[in-house]
């Protein structure tokens, strides 16, 4: 198999993300927060531990403000629910995935006013449109960071800026950046920022979080347990307690932490220009493949490694069924929960195939998907 879709999720995990898990499992399975006991300590431990090393990857000083939920869909749903009521106004783009539209189409029903900066393929992101897009009323600014259908990255330091001029929070989700691209949020002006573990940050599924900055307040989407205060009805009102009410998933967070470790030890730059290199191959290989039509920038250091494509007419689910068929090749068709995104790029009908490599996908599997790709075009006769 020729695993072309870590941008669903990374696969594999290193080893010692598997350690870890496997060491919380048989060894360190208590019930943070729930007793004081030794288990219960260790499994407190290891958890915080991930706190820890998530604020040294993102420049962040305080742990408590490291918030787990189950995805980046969880933490997003977490940040626009707890920030923002009705009569409030929010700005986001055009690329945005589902795990951000579908919310704020609820959120619009119930009186959130949504304005949504236009763009173009090679433009994505309207600036003329968003200056004026400020209103008395607008709470917050929501962007990806990087399309998780093209790969396309945002300038999220200038958006940041002005969202800030205004006196409004800027919510990043980064879905597909996260332990990739770097991101300090000492020195960049977002307030709360959105991550999968399972990603880029090469943890377990059923991870993730909501970083949130010091003045940042956000209410919570679900009330319960926390082991603290417990002789109170009202949630507590610190961090995490406050957000994170229910047992965590501990086991997963045991790995979370040893990939973040992971990252921190190779290299978030060592990382990103692997990564680059293989899907500057991809392009200029694609490129020169009769038929084929590629979507977004070809600039590299700005691209997630991500390479949207299409062959002809061909539909993009029965391209990828070929390329599985055929080599093995594992990639995802259609529209990646981001039919805006593809609205765009004037792909709704056909979707794109999405090869997303990693940084151990070696050179061979490239030309391998290569190969495969210029074989069925030549059958198809371009
Ligand atoms: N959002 C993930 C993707 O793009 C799952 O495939």
């Amino acid at each position: 198999m020729i695993y072309l879709d870590n941008a669903a999720t990374t696969w594999p995990k290193p080893e010692a993300v598997a350690g870890a898990v496997q060491e919380a499992l048989l060894h360190k399975g208590g019930n943070a927060g729930r007793g004081g006991h030794g288990a219960a300590m260790q499994m407190a431990r290891l958890i915080h531990q991930t706190r820890v090393d998530l604020c040294t990857l993102f420049g962040m000083d305080d742990p408590s403000r490291v918030v787990f939920t189950q995805n980046a869909t969880h933490a997003l749903n977490m940040a626009l629910f707890g920030l923002l009521h009705p009569g409030d106004h929010v700005i986001t783009s055009s690329l945005e995935h589902n795990a951000v539209a579908r919310p704020l189409y609820a959120l619009r029903q119930r009186g959130v006013k949504v304005s949504e900066v236009p763009g173009t393929p090679g433009a994505e992101f309207d600036f003329a449109f968003y200056r004026k897009a400020f209103r008395p009323k607008t709470k917050l600014v929501v962007t990806l960071h990087a399309s998780n259908v093209t790969g396309t990255t945002l300038p999220i330091r200038e958006i940041g800026q002005m969202a800030h001029e205004h006196g409004v929070r800027y919510l990043l989700d980064a879905a597909q950046t996260a332990g990739v691209f770097p991101i300090d949020l000492k020195n960049l002006p977002v307030d709360l920022l959105a991550f999968p573990g399972h990603k880029g940050l090469l943890g377990p599924q059923g991870t993730g979080g909501l970083i949130i900055k010091a003045d940042v307040r956000v209410e919570p989407l679900i009330y319960g347990g926390t082991g603290s205060l417990s002789e109170e009805v009202r949630q507590p009102d610190f961090l995490p307690d406050a957000l994170e009410s229910g047992t965590l998933n501990g086991v997963g967070l045991a790995g979370l932490g040893a990939g973040v470790r992971y990252i921190l030890a190779e290299g978030v730059d060592q990382i990103r220009v692997r990564e680059q290199e293989l899907c500057r191959k991809l392009w200029s290989g694609l490129k020169g493949i009769a038929g084929v039509k590629l979507y977004g920038s070809e600039e590299g250091e700005r691209r997630a490694a991500i390479i949207a494509f299409n062959l002809g007419e061909m539909d993009s689910v029965e391209l990828s069924y070929i390329l599985e068929e055929r080599a093995g090749i594992i990639a995802r068709a259609g529209l990646h929960c981001a039919a805006q995104a593809h609205r765009m790029l004037g792909t709704l009908d056909q979707g794109v195939v999405r090869f997303s490599p990693s940084h151990y996908t070696s050179v061979a599997e490239i030309e391998k998907a290569l190969q495969t790709v210029k074989e069925v075009a030549a059958e198809m006769g371009y």
